[in-house]
């Protein structure tokens, strides 16, 4: 779908473009994928398209803004307007290699647009990069001086994401529902539910992005989640995340999350142990029977940190979390189970700094009576 919210707007230089073009991407979902945001101006600074990149599986930005573009241009046609003219900003260098969705170069070579400006380099590689392809077909590319693009935002939309992807990891999500004195559980261990319907619809919306959901051992034998991912309707979605368990007790027999096509049980305390389980391909994975990713690939892009508190103050301890959904709700439960304890931290100076991070709806929302933070790791 294209997107011409800002239409109206005119860019003054590189840096404004650039800066329209972050503020399309951080519309996206952070994941598998980067944050990708485009704008298509005209020669007199006129935004006539923009576009970003949804998530794993949807367009690329670049395309979604050219099939704006693509319309502008078909009703501009009788009054002399020349796509040729025109030039496409791209936070990220436009791929040239054909992955869920066809390669950025051959939809900018259709659409007549000859200059193409992008921020950062593509750094999937040599079979990623499309600048230097579409520059043999005789157009105009160039990267964005690298101030402008910094001042702009566009150099620093996905360092998280960067950084997964040079450690060969998948990114890493977590999710905590907590009440106002930062307590997970009751003391009796009851915790279904802390946040009302709309945060864990929320929560739902991100099971439905990742490949795998990871829990302890204390939270299947308390809870016995099914860890699925749902629709608003409560039906299970045709893509279902693997669950993953970690911890050394054994999974019950019965134990729900045990229901569906696939499970992995790693009986290790360390998250670096789980994410090489995760990475090594199926056959290594034990007792997963799984054949495929649901998302797609023989590894998966996008793993969810659903709790309980042991696990993720091991995740986040060891710096294996790249975004983090804090559902606040408004209860105090006055005494109960800590969301994180990361007793190592001893002084201020030991404390984790998170950033709020403005993707996605923006770093702070309500639902219903809950709030939701939403953070990166630095
Ligand atoms: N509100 C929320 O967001 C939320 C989410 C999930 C759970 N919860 C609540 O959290 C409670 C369970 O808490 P929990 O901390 O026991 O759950 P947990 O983190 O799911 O499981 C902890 C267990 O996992 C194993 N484990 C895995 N990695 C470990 C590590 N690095 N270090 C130590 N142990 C590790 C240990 O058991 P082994 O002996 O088997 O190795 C440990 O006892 C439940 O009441 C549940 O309802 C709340």
């Amino acid at each position: 779908m294209s997107t011409l919210e800002i239409a109206d707007t005119t860019i003054a230089g590189p840096e404004d473009a650039l800066a329209l073009a972050v503020a399309q991407a951080l519309r996206g979902v952070r994941g598998a994928n980067p944050l990708v945001g485009a704008i298509i101006t005209a020669p007199d600074g006129r935004v006539l398209a923009s576009g970003y990149h949804r998530g794993r599986g949807t367009a690329h930005a670049e395309v979604e803004a050219l099939a704006g573009f693509n319309g502008f241009n078909e009703s501009s046609s009788t009054s002399g307007f020349d796509p040729a003219d025109s030039t496409l900003w791209i936070t990220l260098e436009p791929c040239d290699h054909t992955g869920t969705t066809g390669p950025c170069t051959e939809a900018i070579l259709a659409s007549g647009i000859r200059t193409v400006r992008y921020a950062v380099a593509d750094p999937t590689g040599p079979d990623g990069g499309g600048a230097a392809r579409l520059r043999s077909a005789g157009l105009d590319v160039g990267q964005v001086d690298a101030e402008q693009a910094r001042r702009a935002g566009a150099a620093d939309l996905n360092p998280r994401w960067m950084l997964a992807r040079d450690s060969g990891r998948p990114f890493v999500t977590a999710h905590l529902a907590q009440s106002l004195d930062g307590r997970v559980a009751a003391v009796d261990g009851t915790s279904q539910w802390i946040t009302g319907p709309e945060s864990r619809r929320h929560a739902q919306s991100v099971r439905s992005r990742v490949d795998a959901i990871i829990v302890g051992t204390g939270t299947v034998l308390t809870d016995d989640p099914r860890l699925t991912a749902r629709d608003a309707a409560g039906r299970d979605l045709p893509r279902q995340p693997v669950p993953v368990v970690q911890g050394r007790r054994a999974v019950p027999a019965g134990a729900a999350l045990r229901g569906g096509d696939s499970w992995l049980h790693v009986e290790d305390h360390d998250p670096q142990v789980v994410l090489d389980r995760l990475t090594a391909g199926d056959n290594a994975a034990g007792t997963t029977v799984s054949s495929a990713w649901p998302h797609g690939g023989t590894r998966p892009g996008h793993v969810l940190i659903e709790g309980g508190p042991t696990v993720l103050s091991a995740w986040m301890g060891a710096g294996l979390v790249d975004e983090l959904f804090l559902y606040q709700a408004p209860l105090i439960l006055g005494s109960g189970l800590a969301g994180l304890d990361l007793p190592q931290h001893t002084t201020l100076s030991h404390a984790l700094h998170l950033t709020l991070d403005a993707a996605e709806n923006g770093a702070i929302s309500r639902l219903g009576d809950d709030v939701l933070l939403h953070y990166a790791a630095p």
